[in-house]
């Protein structure tokens, strides 16, 4: 089994691949598309859960999708033709630094994908390119909420405190709009219900040689997350204009 099977197992109790409850995403997308007959963009979308539950909820709306992962990608085209919403989702497969369309977007998501980009700047550099005028950005990224450990930094990124996350955006030239900041309860459910469908996973497969590599995965995991970062890292996820242009 490979990195890739291993994540889609993983999230398959928690098909955001951030740490946010269903609620905190449906009010995230409502406050981003205002209109209800927006172009969205997200770039490293993974499964496209945004983008699905968008589409579900906006019957006038039209997604695309940038994601590097194959099986990511087919899992979102299986998802979209099963929720009815094939025909209004478009999926490139390749690096989302790459992705080039001649159409801007209303909204450009960004969650959890950062990493792909270099860091928070750079993606909202990116997702600038796409935009609209008027358009507006959602963007999903880690802050240390206390001190890390170098652990944690080698292990998550070097990221800064939330003022300072918030004020490097307005100094680049956003406005943030709306925002969220995920609750420990948001955090703990995505690290358990990771970490916890693996195990699962792997407990019910004694005999299959993939049975114990998930377990010991999820043990390596949930004991990282445990003792490197739970009680620094949180996540904070942005709705941005642009201040001026
Ligand atoms: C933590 S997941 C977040 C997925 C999705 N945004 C969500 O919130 O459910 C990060 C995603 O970024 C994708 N990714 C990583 N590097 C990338 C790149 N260079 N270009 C496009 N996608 C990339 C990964 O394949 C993965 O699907």
């Amino acid at each position: 089994m490979n990195r890739e099977q291993m994540s889609r197992i993983a999230h398959s109790g928690h098909p955001i691949k951030a740490p946010l409850d269903d609620a905190s995403v449906r009010r995230l997308l409502e406050r981003g598309t205002p209109r209800g007959d927006e172009r969205l963009l997200d770039l490293g979308c993974g499964s496209a859960e945004w983008l699905l539950r968008a589409l579900a909820t906006g019957p006038q709306l039209h997604a695309v999708g940038v994601d590097i992962s194959d099986d990511a990608l087919t899992q979102a085209r299986e998802a979209a033709d099963r929720r009815g919403l094939g025909e209004r989702l478009v999926l490139h497969h390749g690096a989302a630094a790459d992705f080039v369309s001649p159409d801007p977007f209303d909204l450009v998501l960004s969650v959890g994908a950062a990493h792909a980009f270099g860091g928070l700047l750079p993606t909202l550099a990116a997702a600038r390119a796409h935009l609209a005028p008027g358009g507006q950005v959602l963007i999903g990224d880690g802050f240390w909420e206390h001190p890390p450990s170098p652990e944690a930094v080698e292990m998550l990124g070097d990221f800064t405190d939330l003022a300072s996350t918030v004020d490097r955006v307005v100094a680049d030239g956003w406005t943030p709009v709306h925002g969220h900041v995920s609750s420990r309860q948001e955090l703990d459910a995505y690290e358990w219900a990771c970490w916890g469908t693996l195990a699962a996973w792997g407990l019910d497969r004694p005999t299959d040689p993939d049975g114990p590599r998930a377990l010991a995965m999820a043990a390596t995991r949930r004991s990282e997350w445990l003792r490197s970062y739970r009680d620094t890292w949180g996540f904070v996820t942005l709705l941005l204009r642009r201040t001026a242009d």
